[in-house]
């Protein structure tokens, strides 16, 4: 396949290295231009591009990017790219620690709508919830017990196969969880996240997962503000 990449940084790194390897033709951006990936295309054998030429360029695009920097992404980013290309969305919200408040998020819509409705594209939402270590160096092949497995929500049936095809050709299970108004379900805090269970337990904890966004996942931490929630 052809697939963009919006992000070069660790997660956008490390899917840049294993797609390449997987024999994929990868293009990838960051924000401060295609001379500054020079490296990891020598590495990899990725083309460098302009964040516009990689929505341009994937017949499935990932977007990588800190949560905060969504809104600076042009609007006009996705303009004419065909309806059938994927947009993944790998995001979390880390209101304390990175991105500050976004209050549609705080408010309860889910991270990935919120992704959705600034670039004007519905997404997939995937890998959010693995390390990159595990996602660069933990794929097993298929049927392997206790294979890493990740959950993939999105609206689109299709899109949601296809994201699950590649998870599977980079060594791990894919799960559905759902549509993009479920993706609560494997959000920062949830049991899900940041752990490597297995299909069986990635379906466990998602059905277990708590829709409250807990005090260390808010912008603001007072008491009175998360009850509030
Ligand atoms: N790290 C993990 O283990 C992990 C796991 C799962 C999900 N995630 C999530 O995935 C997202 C990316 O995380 P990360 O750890 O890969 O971030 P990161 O290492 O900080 O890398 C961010 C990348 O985004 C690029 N970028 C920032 N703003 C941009 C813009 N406006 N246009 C184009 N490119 C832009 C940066 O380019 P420049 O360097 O040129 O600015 C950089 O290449 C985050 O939402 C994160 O929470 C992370």
């Amino acid at each position: 396949m052809n697939i963009g990449i919006i992000g070069a940084g660790h997660i956008g790194g490390a899917l840049t290295r294993r797609f390449s390897a997987l024999g994929h033709k990868v293009f990838v951006a960051n924000s401060r231009g295609p001379e500054t990936l020079r490296d990891l295309a020598a590495e990899t054998g990725a083309t460098p591009v302009s964040i516009a030429e990689a929505a341009r360029s994937g017949d499935l695009v990932i977007v990588t990017i800190p949560e905060k920097n969504i809104p600076n992404l042009p609007d006009d980013l996705f303009k004419g790219v065909p309806d059938t290309v994927v947009v993944v969305d790998t995001g979390n919200y880390y209101p304390q620690q990175r991105d500050g408040r976004i209050d549609p998020i705080e408010n309860g819509m889910t991270e990935s709508r919120w992704v959705s409705r600034q670039l004007g594209r519905p997404v997939v939402k995937a890998f959010n919830n693995i390390y990159v270590e595990h996602l660069l160096k933990s794929g097993q092949p298929p049927g392997t017990p206790g294979r890493i497995a990740l959950p993939v929500a999105g609206d689109d049936k299709p899109a949601k196969a296809t994201v699950l095809k590649l998870i599977d050709e980079l060594g791990f299970d894919g799960v559905d969880a759902g549509g993009l108004d479920e993706s609560w379900r494997q959000q920062p805090g949830t049991p899900v996240y940041g752990t490597d269970f297995d299909a069986e337990g990635v379906r466990e904890a998602l059905a277990r997962a708590s829709k409250e966004r807990t005090p260390a996942w808010r912008a603001d931490t007072s008491a009175k503000s998360a009850k509030r929630a």
